[in-house]
């Protein structure tokens, strides 16, 4: 994410340029107006992981759009633009860099209800949805024996997410595991971190139902009285269950696909997401 060789788009006075460490700070101001609860934290996660392009307006950041490669399928994330500068193209401008970052891949997305008409218009269509639940979490009691893991347990671990998501993503959860905490369960795996105002729960990856709601209680007794998010995919059904650990349903978006190649039909299900970004 150091390189800043630029890809100068000559039809206005804003260019596109990869996106650089230097843009983060503008990058967090963006995320920040749009009301997203990224920290720096996240948006450095976010970014060890991805490419991504910002549009300049002079040296000023007025659009973000990272593109997140995990094994055969890129994710397309932090697409932003400044509120002041939407509905000129500017979007649609991001877009077809960052796909032009993601070409050959399956490409993923969470869209927004104000995103969602110019991703169909590039040929995403919608999958299913996301079911953003956050609040202050309840002391819970998981109903299966719980345990602590390690960055150790990751290798082993990424294969069962790779089988529920189709996603190549080890070195990711190694970093997240290397900062947060490791839940595991027999058939099934959670990872716990700091994330926006509180923590997160996810990626939640179990065989059934029943592991993933003893993961998602073992979070939740440990971040007993203080803020906990979790991102449910649609099929997941945990809405009600989470709810009732304090969790309310807080909006959330719609899952959108463009040149579906991997199959995630494996043993194994995502119940939680580790974010809307990084699927
Ligand atoms: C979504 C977003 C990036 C679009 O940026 P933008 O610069 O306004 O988009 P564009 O001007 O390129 O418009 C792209 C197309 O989407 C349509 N569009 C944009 N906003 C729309 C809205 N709110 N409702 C319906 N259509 C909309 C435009 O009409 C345009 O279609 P056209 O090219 O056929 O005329 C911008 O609204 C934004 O940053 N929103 C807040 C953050 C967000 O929700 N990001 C999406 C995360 S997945």
């Amino acid at each position: 994410m150091t390189d800043a060789s630029a890809q100068t788009t000559p039809a206005s006075g804003l260019e596109i340029l990869r996106f650089a460490s230097g843009h983060m700070a503008d990058a967090l101001r963006l995320s920040q107006q749009v009301g997203w609860p990224h920290r720096q934290e996240d948006w450095s996660l976010a970014l060890a992981v991805s490419e991504g392009v910002v549009a300049l307006d002079g040296t000023r950041v007025v659009g973000t759009a990272c593109c997140t490669r995990f094994g055969a399928v890129a994710l397309l994330n932090m697409i932003i633009v400044d509120e002041a500068m939407r509905g000129r193209g500017l979007g649609r401008r991001l877009m077809a860099a960052v796909m032009d970052l993601a070409s050959g891949s399956e490409m993923r997305l969470v869209a927004t209800a104000e995103g969602l008409p110019l991703y169909e218009s590039l040929g995403f269509r919608a999958t299913h949805r996301i079911f953003q639940h956050q609040g202050i979490a309840q002391a819970a009691t998981p109903d299966l024996p719980v345990r602590d893991g390690t960055v150790q347990d990751v290798a082993v671990l990424a294969e069962m997410d790779h089988e529920a998501s189709g996603l190549e993503r080890g070195a990711l959860l190694a970093r997240i595991a290397a900062e947060g905490e490791v839940l595991l369960t027999e058939g099934g795996f959670a990872l716990l971190r700091d994330f926006g105002r509180g923590r997160v729960i996810g990626p939640v990856v179990a065989r059934d139902t029943s592991a993933a709601q003893a993961l998602i209680a073992e979070a939740a007794r440990r971040s007993a009285g203080t803020f906990l998010r979790v991102d449910l995919p649609e099929a997941a059904g945990l809405s009600e269950f989470v709810t009732s650990l304090g969790l309310t349903h807080a909006g959330g978006g719609t899952a959108m696909v463009r040149d579906p190649r991997a199959s995630g039909a494996g043993e194994f299900t995502t119940f939680a997401l580790v974010s809307q970004a990084l699927g």
